[in-house]
């Protein structure tokens, strides 16, 4: 290959700065011929080296902003994580000139915008499909194989630990917090899990899908983010019950008032095939007005996977070195000066069934007190279950209801809340069925 290589500077050589290298160096041919020059490591910016790689020849600075102020480096691939040093050191790398790939979810969803205006005035891309689903190419199917599609909605388990636990409670009948500690010992957990569990990590992926999606800014605060440490194996067993597995979704609409935008565990029909995603894998399922439904399964981290889609980014920027900047793919799939304005919605206005427990004295009246207060706020009721006294005092009441607003269905259960009868707090969790 007689053409000039393309000269990348990784930043981070942790588990997914490895495997890039490795990825990189093994496939080096092959990725040549696909981009039509070579690929060339030829500065690591790194506080330690990393065993599981081989380096020798490749320059290696400690200073990592070394990377970004050096003339040679083309490419400048942040893979250190956070958003503080994160962001000084792309924006830096962007006034440099380098074009920029990063896996970092955190960064795109929250500083994103600042990111792009930047790279916009600088003239250079940015590219980040690493950081949605690990190896499943969900960003580049959305902005490019289905951007002839109008995108009514997209409903992803994109959280391989939460997807872990919740497989685990259900199949083995263990506790949330005995799922946990193994998901953090297998070393499928972000450094904080809370992230995991308390739906940060996935809200940040659905706001980066969402802005590709439906052509809206990134809007991470308006994500409505509900974690699955509440989740009781009591109701895990319920929804199966039911017909339902619970999946922690991320779930965004393109409604006609507006975009929902929400992160919760969903009672999902098992006939659908998101039900049947298990462990640590992460699936998407995209409904584009042409295509119809699809769904995109894969590992959602580790490090060779998520290296395969950093190396995408790469061989994709590599090809477009060559042409115009103004002719390339824009951040978000959309032009920058053609992105919608539609209203993210509150969680108010979401529209979808649920499905309640209740604790309640076992007494007469008790089912016709909470009926009546649901029929007076025009909730309808799908299914119920009365199941078998426990102790003698609370009757624990299982109910599917039909579709409901969001606000009514709050306005109804603060009153059967309110009642005496009515023991403890009442669960209650989204469902969707998932259909075209
Ligand atoms: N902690 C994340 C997960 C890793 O469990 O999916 C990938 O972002």
């Amino acid at each position: 290959m007689s053409r000039k290589p393309v000269k990348v500077g990784i930043v981070g050589l942790g588990t997914v700065g490895a495997g890039t290298v490795n990825v990189l160096k093994r496939n080096a041919a092959e990725i040549a011929s696909r981009v039509g020059r070579p690929i060339e490591i030829s500065h690591i910016g790194a506080r330690r080296d990393n065993p599981n790689c081989d380096i020798e020849g490749i320059k290696v600075s400690r200073d990592i902003f070394a990377v970004a102020a050096d003339p040679e480096v083309d490419i400048l691939v942040e893979l250190i994580g956070g958003t503080t040093v994160a962001r000084e050191l792309v924006l830096q790398a962007i006034r440099n000139g380098k074009h920029i790939v990063t896996a970092n979810k955190a960064l795109i969803a929250e500083h994103g915008n600042e990111i792009f205006a930047e790279a916009h005035k600088q003239g250079v891309d940015v590219a980040f499909e690493a950081s949605v689903a690990g190896g499943i190419p969900i960003l580049k199917a959305l902005g490019e194989g289905l951007a002839a599609n109008h995108i009514k909605w997209v409903a992803g388990i994109i959280n391989g630990t939460g997807n872990y636990i919740l497989t685990e409670m259900r199949d083995k009948g263990r506790s949330f917090a005995d799922a946990l500690d193994e998901a953090q010992a297998l070393g499928y957990a972000e450094a904080d899990p809370t992230f995991d569990v308390e739906g940060i990590d996935a809200a940040h992926k659905l706001t980066i899908i969402a802005s590709i999606a439906f052509g809206i800014p990134l809007q991470f605060s308006r994500v409505y983010t509900e974690g699955i440490s509440k989740l009781t194996a009591e109701d895990v067993e319920a929804a199966e019950q039911f017909g339902f597995s619970i999946k922690h979704l991320g779930i965004g609409k393109d409604t006609e008032h507006g975009i929902e935008l929400r992160v919760h565990p969903t009672l999902v029909p098992k006939s659908v095939l998101l039900a049947s995603v298990n462990g640590v894998m992460n699936a998407v399922m995209v409904d584009g007005d042409a295509v119809g439904p699809t769904m995109f399964y894969g590992a959602g981290a580790g490090a060779e996977p998520t290296a395969s889609a950093v190396a995408a980014d790469i061989i994709e920027l590599g090809r477009a070195l060559t042409a115009d900047h103004e002719e390339r793919v824009p951040y978000l799939g959309f032009h920058v000066d053609a992105m919608s304005t539609k209203p993210v919605l509150s969680m108010d206005d979401v529209v979808c069934p649920f499905y309640i427990r209740l604790h309640v004295q076992d007494k007469a009246g008790v089912l016709a007190d909470i009926t009546r207060i649901l029929s007076e706020n025009s909730i309808s009721i799908e299914a119920m279950q009365q199941k078998d006294v426990d102790d003698g005092q609370a009757v624990p009441i299982l109910m599917m209801t039909h579709a409901v607003r969001e606000a009514d269905l709050n306005k109804a259960l603060a009153e059967i809340a309110a009642l005496d009868t009515v023991l403890d707090e009442i669960v209650r969790i989204r469902v969707e069925l998932l259909t075209a």
